[in-house]
């Protein structure tokens, strides 16, 4: 193993967020009607692996596409961030995007990914460190929905940028999406903006391929938290009996992902028993998709004006920049 001199210097702030939290949100989900299961428990190990391997997927668009638009205008959007930017990462993917990001921006101050995965925010800052030795690396352990705190950087940064690619905002119901789009606006402050990934609204047959890939990736991804909660929570899920849907709902302007009874069963976690009729669906995930314009009007509800935005030829996703008003 090569030691890498620079980690050493990296703090990570925040605290890994309770473990025990996710029994309790489980048992709430699975006790309200209609089910859920909160979708941020996707992504263990195995899950956020799954995760990686759907981005590959021929049908689903939205990675390739994102990181094309990236490419294609990164000189328009590094010009639009300018220069002594500190960037604010929520969540912190797979680093490609960033990649070209930290490497187009002038001068940035700082880099500060908030993760919730303690593993995976240590292995991408480590990634990024040897690429980028010059950039003061900040990350924070933090569930990014709830208010954090940022490091203080060493260089005072000209704004705070906020990133959250990859369509994530799309995840969220459209009243937790503008709780934290406000919050966004809050922590990029004066000055500063926010620059999203966001999935454009197209036709069903090319959404619902995009979530139900034929090599079954996204099945095994979503029936993956199933097979967590039997690890972690001893739950006794029989994952035979379970499948996976996801299906484009026209007026919500969303995909809803949902695992499905295949048939009357019992379930039980923690002493608690739930029942599922066959048939019965449990949803695990939102995946909304906006037109720019439905866009631009639920940011200027949080305070956010649309400054740039970019796209691909087909117009299926956006990269938008927004600025604090
Ligand atoms: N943010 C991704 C999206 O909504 C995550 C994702 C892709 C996903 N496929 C999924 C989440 C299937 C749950 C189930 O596109």
């Amino acid at each position: 193993m090569k030691s890498v001199p620079a980690l050493r210097s990296i703090r990570l702030a925040g605290e890994r967020p309770a473990a025990d939290g996710m029994l309790t949100d489980v048992l709430r989900g699975l006790a309200a009607k209609p089910k859920r299961l909160p979708s941020k428990y996707l992504y263990d190990a195995r899950g956020s692996e799954l995760f990686e391997r759907i981005c590959e997927q021929p049908e689903y668009y939205l990675t390739r596409t994102e990181l094309a638009i990236m490419r294609e205008s990164i000189g328009g959007i590094a010009d639009a961030l300018g220069p002594d930017v500190r960037l604010v990462e929520y969540g912190s993917g797979s680093g490609l995007k960033t990649r070209l990001l930290l490497g187009s921006l002038t001068t940035p101050a700082a880099y500060v990914p908030v993760e919730i995965s303690r593993v995976a925010l240590l292995a991408s800052v480590a990634r990024l460190a040897r690429a980028f030795p010059h950039i003061e690396m900040l990350p924070v352990c933090a569930d990014f929905t709830r208010p954090f705190a940022l490091p203080r950087v060493s260089r005072a940064p000209r704004r705070t940028v906020v990133y959250f690619p990859g369509s994530t905002l799309g995840n969220f119901e459209a009243d937790e999406a503008l709780r934290l789009l406000r919050q966004m606006r809050a922590e990029a402050g004066q000055h500063g903006g926010v620059l999203f990934g966001i999935d454009l609204v197209k036709d069903r047959a090319t959404l619902e391929a995009a979530y139900n890939d034929a090599a079954g990736v996204t099945a095994g991804f979503t029936l993956n938290l199933l097979a967590r909660l039997n690890r972690e929570l001893g739950a006794d899920f029989d994952l035979a009996a379970f499948r996976h849907r996801a299906r484009w709902h026209p007026l919500a302007e969303r995909i809803e992902t949902d695992i499905v009874s295949a048939r009357a069963q019992d379930v039980h976690i923690d002493g608690h028993t739930f029942h599922f009729d066959g048939g019965e669906p449990m949803r695990v995930e939102v995946s909304c998709k906006y037109t720019p314009d439905g866009f631009a009007r639920m940011a200027a509800r949080a305070g956010l004006r649309v400054a740039g935005a970019w796209t691909d030829p087909a117009r299926q996703f956006s990269v938008q920049w927004l600025r604090v008003v």
